[in-house]
């Protein structure tokens, strides 16, 4: 409720103080959770296979059993936080209650097909999570970024040099892939009907081109990534890769995929590698068109939690990279300023869309 007057009723000051503390130790919440991934609790409770005793989850972690009531109090944050649950258990003399895999743990665990451990250790770790240390500073200087400002370069410059950096993007650009594309090719198929060739810019180390080529085996497809992404990368039949720079040129193909692109780069940047892309394919009478995989920010009530994973995501972009998360308008006016006719905007999944974009 906005306030009328400088004075808070006991209610509000209680629900202030609980809504600041609880802010300012969000990132107890994903620290904790790190942890936790860290000692793969998740792995453990899950090869279990029924509910773990706290005793057996630490003689398991094979630490001091100094620890135990430590390894409770993390076990209890997650808990409340909705990782894992707890159920009664009877377990030779012990009595007790026992942890169990909530479901979001499950897409935590190292051999999940659709598991985003690898993006959670990205965005947990400190070279990521550093430049937030350096917002305000960025506030008020004239680099383009936070991470620039914390690192000297810019995130891709970074990723090109840092081997341990660029393995850990890559991996878990392709995690994160997995998932979405599991869900493209099962309710979005129809967008790749027809097509003979497919280049996949941006396509990281080509987790989507080599799902697209197996469901569609008439397809030529094409990952093209920055060289010191796709070096050493080896195709097969329909399936190739190819290193360059999407705003100096990108190779000819019957249609140009863009995934988690856009949102990397600013409107000029965007414009730029929307003109490559319309160089790229034939024009919409010979089938030419853009597939663009990302997020549509729609502000409305009832999707408040996705709202707020996509504010949250738009907060990354801008600490780490140029780019922002955009909604149909911001959408409609890049196709426009870079002269394509015609887009069509079909939700997948959660917050993430597919647009097809005509020349
Ligand atoms: C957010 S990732 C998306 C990867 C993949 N499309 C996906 O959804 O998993 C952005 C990708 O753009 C690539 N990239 C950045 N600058 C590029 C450039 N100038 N030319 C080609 N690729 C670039 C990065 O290396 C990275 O793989």
């Amino acid at each position: 409720m906005a306030l009328q007057n400088s004075e808070l009723s006991r209610d509000q000051l209680l629900h202030s103080q609980a809504h600041i503390w609880n802010h300012l130790f969000g990132f107890i919440h994903s620290m904790s959770l790190k942890c936790a991934i860290q000692l793969e609790i998740p792995d453990i409770i899950d090869r279990h296979g029924s509910p773990m005793l706290l005793s057996e989850l630490v003689e398991a972690l094979g630490i001091n059993q100094e620890r135990t009531p430590f390894v409770y109090r993390l076990m209890r944050i997650l808990v409340h936080s909705g990782f894992f649950v707890k159920q009664s258990v009877s377990c030779n003399d012990e009595e007790g209650e026992g942890y169990l895999l909530a479901p979001p743990s499950r897409l935590l665990l190292k051999d999940e097909p659709l598991s985003v451990r690898p993006f959670l250790l990205l965005v947990l770790d400190p070279i990521i999570v550093d430049p937030w240390q350096h917002m305000s500073t960025w506030f008020q200087n004239d680099d383009v970024t936070p991470f620039h400002t914390t690192h000297g370069m810019m995130f891709w410059d970074l990723a090109g040099q840092e081997p341990k950096l660029n393995q850990l993007f890559n991996e878990a650009m392709s995690s994160s892939s997995r998932l979405d594309t599991s869900i493209i090719l099962k309710h979005c198929g129809g967008v790749f009907e027809g097509i003979e060739s497919i280049i996949d810019v941006g396509g990281g180390t080509g987790t989507l081109a080599v799902a697209i080529a197996k469901a569609f085996p008439n397809i030529r497809c094409i990952s093209f990534d920055l060289p010191h992404v796709v070096n050493g990368l080896v195709g097969s039949e329909n399936v190739s890769y190819v290193g360059g720079d999407m705003f100096e040129a990108i190779p000819k193909a019957g249609a140009v995929l863009l995934k988690s692109i856009l949102h990397d780069w600013g409107d000029e940047e965007c414009i730029k590698i929307l003109k490559r892309c319309k160089e790229a394919i034939p024009s919409k009478g010979n089938g030419g068109k853009l597939i663009i995989i990302d997020m549509v920010v729609k502000v409305s009530k009832e999707e408040n939690e996705l709202l707020k994973t996509q504010l949250l995501f738009d907060m990354l972009m801008m600490s780490l990279v140029t780019g922002r998360e955009r909604s149909e308008k911001d959408w409609a006016k890049l196709f426009l300023d870079t002269g394509y006719t015609d887009y069509k905007i079909t939700p997948i999944f959660g917050f993430t869309y597919v647009i097809e974009v005509y020349p």
